[in-house]
């Protein structure tokens, strides 16, 4: 090695010694007489003091030297003295006095600084990222993600699991998204696909007898871009032989408690064990599937509430088979009317018609109370004031909150109000960074209804069980059916979801066609699982918890490019390659492509 030493790991007691570092100057400061250099490798800073009286030479190098170029130093660590310790550096109180200096490659001015955590335009980091991946935050958030990946391991082979790879040249598999696609060179026409997960794959494992399998598994995703996506990301992925639900839940459960407690030990979960919400419950009271439950603003159905009153949206909306839903908002009864407005756009942007709102003012002793001069609301003369009471003691309103109430159609309500309690919660500070408030989301249904399609799809893929007592109905009454799934989800994140699978042909065949898929379909896709039914596949479950989710909750950051070492912007671009890229005619033409103008 061209070192001897870390320079992050130098201490007081290595006083005496003489060392050998190779690193990047962080920073020069030439006082004149003396050039001091922080020197700066994976460990941390260490300061290198240039005498020109004691070694002429290496000053004078030193002169030359500029952020960023590799050095190699060598010289012997002595004490600062009492006035110049560094209390803000692990390495402050000692510095090496240099003895020889070589300049191991020199470096051009960056387009940002380094040595600092200074607001970078995110598409120069990313086009830069061996640049970006130099700074602390970035460095810091690698070595977690190392550490956090590798307890996974240790903690899963400990309980027996295996650690299979399995290929990413696939087929086709359903998990709800675009697949990305590789043509093959020698079967033109024909294209592999990337795995959406391994999900097929690990079932076949469990034919396999392999019982307890896992894996930090890559999959690939061609789907609408959010802040919290990637097409290309990483699961732990796992399943069991002879499990049912308690085993997956608990072994997930001890893990996530386990890694928190580990490496974000001054974070505090919520509630142990986990609390368990069905997917209705968590679409009654939060319009979503993933609820926050680090604060309260919990909805309420008001169609029963406000279905006689004048105001035709409404009415409109209960005669249609919708809904009329809304929850208080804590204190913001005075908030200008100007905010009013800007609350009803947002709520228009996420696919609402309308918001409607009722202000509660805080000057009436109790909602009791409340009379017409203490409310404001554009709908006040359609609604009688012993209704908006009967609201607001229904949402948990007191006298300074505002009533904010949506109606139309079940879907694009819940979908509204949701994003409205999310941003209302953000802008009044409401969700405690230090909080985690993990759940696991049960009792799902087997199939939901997609009215665009015009048929039925399965909320997580066609592999899961249906619960005990539902099998013989299936195809009476599809939607009554419940699963055998879950989700692990925190702070409003989907941290991760599984189920128990079917194991048996005939159940998969009837699930496949309830899904729509003919005969022909079902074996041109699925073949080789329901084959592999047929010879004695063990009853088996699983999860996969995705491992950038994992990360932005250890690291409290919103976004999943940020826990990334190479990510895609939010428009699926990888600016440091700028892939994807044009390729030139004769590939093409080997593959047996031809691109549509
Ligand atoms: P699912 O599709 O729920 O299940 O994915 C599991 C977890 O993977 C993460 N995840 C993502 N992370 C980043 N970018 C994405 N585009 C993305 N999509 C999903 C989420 C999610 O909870 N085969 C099943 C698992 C099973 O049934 O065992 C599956 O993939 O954290």
């Amino acid at each position: 090695m061209l070192k001897t030493t870390e320079c992050g790991e130098l201490r007081s007691a290595n006083s005496g010694q003489t060392v050998q570092l190779a690193g990047w100057v962080d920073r020069r400061r030439d006082h004149g007489n003396l050039i001091f250099i922080d020197l700066r490798d994976r460990s941390g800073i260490v300061q290198i003091v240039f005498n020109p009286e004691i070694n002429p030479d290496p000053h004078r190098l030193a002169e030359s030297v500029r952020n960023e170029w590799v050095l190699q130093v060598s010289g012997q660590v002595t004490p600062r003295s009492a006035d110049t310790v560094n209390t803000n550096m692990p390495t402050g109180t000692i510095e090496i006095v240099a003895e020889e200096l070589v300049v191991l490659n020199e470096s051009k001015t960056p387009p940002f600084n380094i040595n600092e955590e200074s607001d970078v335009d995110e598409l120069l980091r990313m086009r830069y990222r061996y640049l970006d991946l130099r700074r602390p935050g970035m460095r810091d958030m690698l070595q977690i993600r190392h550490k956090a990946v590798k307890y996974i391991r240790d903690f899963l082979d400990a309980r027996g699991f295996l650690d299979v790879e399995t290929p990413i040249l696939i087929k086709s598999t359903p998990e709800g998204a675009r697949d990305y696609l590789v043509p093959s060179r020698l079967y033109p026409g024909k294209f592999y696909a990337l795995p959406q997960s391994p999900q097929q794959l690990k079932q076949l494992l469990m034919a396999a007898g392999v019982e307890k399998y896992y894996q930090i598994a890559k999959c690939f995703r061609d789907e609408d871009p959010r802040g919290d996506r990637q097409p290309e990301f990483t699961q732990l992925d796992l399943e069991m032989s002879f499990a049912d639900e308690e085993d997956i839940l608990d072994l997930i459960e001890s893990l996530y408690t386990e890694l928190f407690e580990t490496f974000a030990p001054d974070r505090r979960i919520l509630q142990k064990p986990f609390p368990r919400i069905s997917f209705n419950e968590a679409m009654e009271r939060f319009g979503t599937d993933r609820p926050d439950i680090r604060y309260g603003m919990e909805m309420s159905d008001l169609g029963s509430l406000v279905e006689n009153t004048d105001f035709r949206v409404f009415q409109s909306a209960i005669n249609t088979g919708g809904i009329v839903k809304g929850f208080s908002a804590p204190g913001l009864g005075e908030m200008p009317r100007r905010q009013l407005d800007d609350l009803v756009e947002f709520v228009k942007g996420v696919g609402a018609q309308g918001l409607v709102y009722i202000a509660l003012a805080s000057d009436a002793n109790s909602i009791a109370d409340l009379t017409e001069d203490n409310i404001k609301s554009p709908v006040a003369k359609f609604i009688s004031i012993d209704v908006v009471k009967q609201i607001a003691s229904k949402t948990g309103a007191n006298p300074g909150d505002l009533l904010l109430i949506v109606a139309g159609p079940s879907k694009s309500t819940n979908t509204a109000l949701d994003a409205l309690r999310r941003e209302l919660a953000e802008r009044l500070h409401l969700a405690d960074p230090n909080v985690l408030a993990f759940m696991f989301v049960v009792d799902w249904p087997l199939f939901i209804w997609n009215e665009e399609e015009n048929r039925w799809d399965s909320p997580h893929h066609p592999f899961t069980a249906p619960q005990a007592g539902y099998e013989q109905e299936l195809e009476l009454d599809p939607g009554a059916a419940m699963s055998r799934a879950y989700d692990l989800v925190c702070n409003g994140l989907e941290a991760g979801g599984g189920s128990i699978r079917i194991h048996q042909r005939d159940l998969q065949n009837r699930v496949f066609q309830i899904l729509g898929y003919t005969q022909e379909q079902t074996e041109a896709r699925f073949k080789q699982i329901l084959d592999a039914f047929d010879y004695g596949t063990p009853p088996h479950g699983g999860i996969a918890t995705g491992i950038e989710r994992l990360m932005m909750l250890l690291l409290n950051n919103d976004s999943i490019r940020e826990v990334i070492a190479f990510p895609k912007t939010q428009s699926f671009i990888d600016p440091l390659f700028e892939a994807p890229d044009f390729v030139e005619e004769g590939q093409l033409k080997e593959l047996g492509v031809r691109v549509l103008e």
